[in-house]
C-alpha cells in the first residue's frame, strides 16, 4: 500500500483501499498528534527546506513554492497563537500540518509531498529537534558548571572528612568536592556533543525507505537545515533511532550524576550532618511536622533519574526487535525521548539556582573531619618519608589510633612522648619529630597533596582558574 498518498481521506476511511472506516478505538490508539504536535515547527522547518529543494530542481514550480511558503507562514502563525485545530482524524503533526496547507493554498499544498515520505519527515523533524534539545542542555551544563566553579572558589580552603565506605577517610577541600561534579558534568557535556554529531545528518531523500526516482538534491536540503551531511542509506535512515537511544543513555548519565550529587546533599543537609543548608525555595515543610524543611529538590531529582533511566530501556526495548525498515513501532520514540530531555533540562535548570543558594557551614565540616582519624595516613606517610616500609607504618598506625579509641582521644591530641609509646615502635619511635604536630593537622594533610588532581588548596585553585579558561 503506498500508505501516505491516501492519507487525506483517512478520516472517511482511507479511502477506496479500504472497505470499511477506521474503528474510534484504533483510531485513538494509532494517532499520535496529542503528543508529536510538538515537532511542528520543525516539521514546517523541513518542508520549506524540502519545497526549497524541489522547486529548485524544477520537481515544482517555483509557484508551487511561493504557496507552499505563503500557507506555511500562516500556519506557523496559526501554531504559535495556539488557534491551530489539531484533528486526532489527521493521525499525526505530518497530516495535520499538510491538510490545512492544502485546504489554504489548494494544489501547491499536495504537491508538497512529492519525493517524500512521513518516515523520512518524522526522523528529520526529530533529528531537528533534538539538535535544538542538545544545544539547549548543553548550555544548561555549562550554567551549572560555572556555579559549581562560583561555589568552589571561596571553598578552595575549607576542609570536610572525605569518605570511602561513608566512613571517614581522609580530610578534602570543599572546593575539591565540588570541582569532582563539574568533571563528571564536563563529560556529560562531551558525551552530548559526540552524540550531537550523529545525530545532525539528514535523512530526508530516504523517502518511505527506498530512496525515491525524482532527481533530488539530498545535501541542499542537508544545508538549509542546517546538518552535516546526509544519511548515507535510506533503510538505515528511516528505520534507526539509535541517535535517540544514545540522546537517551547521555542523559540517563546526566542523571546519575545529579543523582549522586543529591544524595550528598540530602545528606549535608541532614541536622545530624549540618554541612551546608539549602534555601528555603527549594525545600518543603510537612504537613503534620511544623518543625520539617526537606530537600524535596534534590530528593525529586534522585527519584527522576529512574524516569529517564526508564526513557533510555523504552527505546532499547523498541528497537531491538524491529527488522527494516521503518516500523510503526518507531511511533513509540517520541514520548521517551521528550520526557528523557524535558526532565534532564528541567533538573539542570533548578540545580543551578540551587547549588548557587547553599550555603556553606565550614564550623561543622571541619569538626566532623577532626573525628575519625582523617590524619592517619599523614602518620604513616611521614614514617615512610623517614625510611620505614609502608606496611610496617601502617601498623604502627594502627596501634596508635586503636590507643586514641581507648582514650577517646585524635591522634592530634597525643603529647610527642604519647604518640611515640602508642605505635609500640619501641625505639624506632624516635623517627617521629616534633614535626609531626603540624602533619596530623588537617590543613598540613590537605595541602601536602598539591599534585595535580589533589585537594590542596593551591591545587583547587588553579583547577578552578583552568577550568574558567576551559569554559570560555
Ligand atoms: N507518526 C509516525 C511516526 O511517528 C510518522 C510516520 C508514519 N509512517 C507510516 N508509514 N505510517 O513514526
Amino acid at each position: 500500500m503506498s500508505s501516505d498518498s491516501q492519507l487525506h481521506n483517512k478520516a472517511s476511511g482511507w479511502s477506496a483501499r479500504f472497505a470499511e472506516p477506521m474503528s474510534e478505538l484504533v483510531k485513538r490508539y494509532t494517532a499520535s498528534v496529542d503528543f508529536d504536535k510538538r515537532l511542528a515547527l520543525f516539521d514546517i522547518q523541513g518542508s520549506l527546506a524540502h519545497a526549497e529543494m524541489l522547486a529548485a530542481q524544477g520537481i515544482i514550480s517555483t509557484q508551487d513554492r511561493a504557496d507552499i511558503e505563503r500557507g506555511m507562514a500562516q500556519i506557523r502563525a496559526e501554531i504559535e497563537a495556539g488557534q491551530f485545530q489539531w484533528q486526532l482524524d489527521l493521525e499525526d503533526v505530518h497530516l495535520n500540518i499538510e491538510a490545512r496547507l492544502t485546504a489554504l493554498v489548494g494544489m501547491a499544498g499536495k504537491r508538497l509531498h512529492t519525493g517524500r515520505s512521513r518516515n523520512d519527515q518524522v526522523a528529520t523533524d526529530i533529528r531537528l529537534w533534538l539538535c535544538n534539545e542538545i544545544d539547549a542542555i548543553l548550555a544548561l551544563l555549562r550554567a551549572l558548571r560555572l556555579v559549581l566553579l562560583d561555589l568552589a572558589e571561596p571553598n578552595a580552603a575549607t576542609i570536610l572528612p572525605g569518605f570511602t565506605h561513608l566512613q571517614v577517610a581522609q580530610p578534602v577541600t570543599f572546593g575539591h568536592h565540588l570541582l569532582a561534579y563539574f568533571e563528571m558534568f564536563g563529560r556529560d557535556a562531551q558525551r552530548l556533543v559526540d552524540c550531537r554529531k550523529r545525530v545532525n545528518q539528514l535523512p530526508l531523500g530516504a523517502a518511505s525507505l527506498a530512496g525515491t526516482s525524482y532527481p533530488i538534491d539530498r545535501e541542499r536540503v542537508a544545508r538549509t537545515l542546517g546538518f552535516d551531511g546526509v544519511c548515507r542509506n535510506s533503510l538505515d535512515a528511516v528505520s534507526d533511532r539509535d541517535f535517540a537511544i544514545e540522546f537517551c543513555a547521555a542523559a540517563a548519565l546526566v542523571m546519575t550524576h545529579v543523582s549522586r550529587f543529591s544524595e550528598e546533599l540530602v545528606l549535608w543537609m541532614s541536622p545530624r550532618v549540618g554541612f551546608i543548608d539549602i534555601a528555603d525555595r527549594f525545600c518543603t515543610g510537612s504537613s503534620i511536622m511544623p518543625q520539617k524543611k526537606n530537600p524535596d529538590v534534590p530528593e525529586l531529582a534522585r527519584g527522576k533519574t529512574g524516569r529517564v533511566n526508564g526513557d533510555l530501556m523504552s527505546l532499547l526495548t523498541l528497537m531491538k526487535g524491529q527488522p527494516l525498515a521503518y516500523n510503526k513501532d518507531n511511533q513509540e520514540d517520541k514520548e521517551p525521548l521528550f520526557d528523557a530531555a524535558d526532565t534532564v533540562s528541567d533538573t539542570l535548570r533548578i540545580f543551578a539556582e540551587m547549588v548557587a543558594g547553599i550555603t556553606v557551614k565550614p564550623e561543622a565540616m571541619r569538626a566532623a573531619a577532626l573525628q575519625g582519624y582523617a590524619t592517619a595516613t599523614d602518620l604513616a606517610d611521614y614514617l615512610v618519608k623517614k625510611g620505614m616500609a609502608f606496611r610496617d607504618a601502617h601498623e604502627a598506625v594502627a596501634h596508635a589510633v586503636r590507643y586514641c579509641v581507648g582514650k577517646g582521644c585524635d591522634l592530634a591530641d597525643l603529647s610527642l612522648a604519647e604518640l611515640r609509646e602508642a605505635t609500640g615502635l619501641g625505639a624506632q619511635a624516635e623517627l617521629i619529630g616534633a614535626d609531626i604536630t603540624q602533619v596530623l593537622t588537617l590543613e598540613g594533610s590537605a595541602a601536602a597533596r598539591s599534585h595535580i588532581g589533589g585537594t590542596a588548596p593551591e591545587t583547587v585553585k588553579k583547577a578552578i582558574k583552568a577550568a574558567r579558561s576551559e569554559l570560555g
